[in-house]
């Protein structure tokens, strides 16, 4: 073991994580690498294109220059923890029935990111969700679909709320 490692301990997917972590190594690389959950990926390593998004306390980080220590004590979450008992989220899922992606890379990120804004935006225009997933690339250019994507994934999210709003404006 190397003498400038350090005990790192964190919440990944909900589950508790205790490894020895290099000084320079990124999260992505302990997610990926000590975890074994691969579905952020590393693409430019610079934090230009969105491809390796971590979601650190509730904020989605670049993976592939976040320092690993900064991750000590946080709840940490991947796409592997985004689908619940086996059922994929909203966002998981209009992204396949809208055919919005090709090669996948990029995919992960695109939805960690889409399902940022949308629970913050839950009905955002094409122009808001343009602009928030600016920082996401995506070399095979799924735009369009991903565009079509997220605009389901809103209006399944506002039905599905809708839906458990009490109708009676006594029992709110
Ligand atoms: S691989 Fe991290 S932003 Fe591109
Ligand atoms: S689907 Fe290939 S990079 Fe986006």
């Amino acid at each position: 073991m190397s003498t400038t490692s350090t005990l790192l301990q964190f919440r990944l997917n909900g589950e508790p994580v205790s490894t020895q972590v290099e000084a320079y190594e990124t999260l992505l690389e302990v997610t990926r690498t000590r975890c074994g959950l691969v579905g952020a990926r590393e693409s430019c390593g610079q934090g230009l294109c969105g491809c390796c998004a971590i979601v650190v306390n509730g904020e989605t980080v670049t993976g592939c220059i976040f320092p690993a220590m900064h991750a000590e004590g946080c709840d940490v979450a991947t796409i592997e923890g985004v689908a619940q008992d086996g059922k994929l989220d909203a966002v998981q899922q209009a992204f396949i029935d809208c055919g919005a992606f090709q090669c996948g890379f990029c995919t992960s990120g695109f939805i960690l990111m889409s399902r940022q804004l949308l629970h913050r935006n839950p009905d955002p225009t094409d122009a808001e969700i343009r602009n928030y997933l600016a920082g996401n690339l995506c070399r095979c250019g799924a735009y369009p679909e991903i565009l079509a994507a997220v605009k389901l994934a809103g209006e399944r999210m506002r039905a599905v709320r809708s839906q458990a709003a009490p109708t009676d404006p006594l029992a709110r």
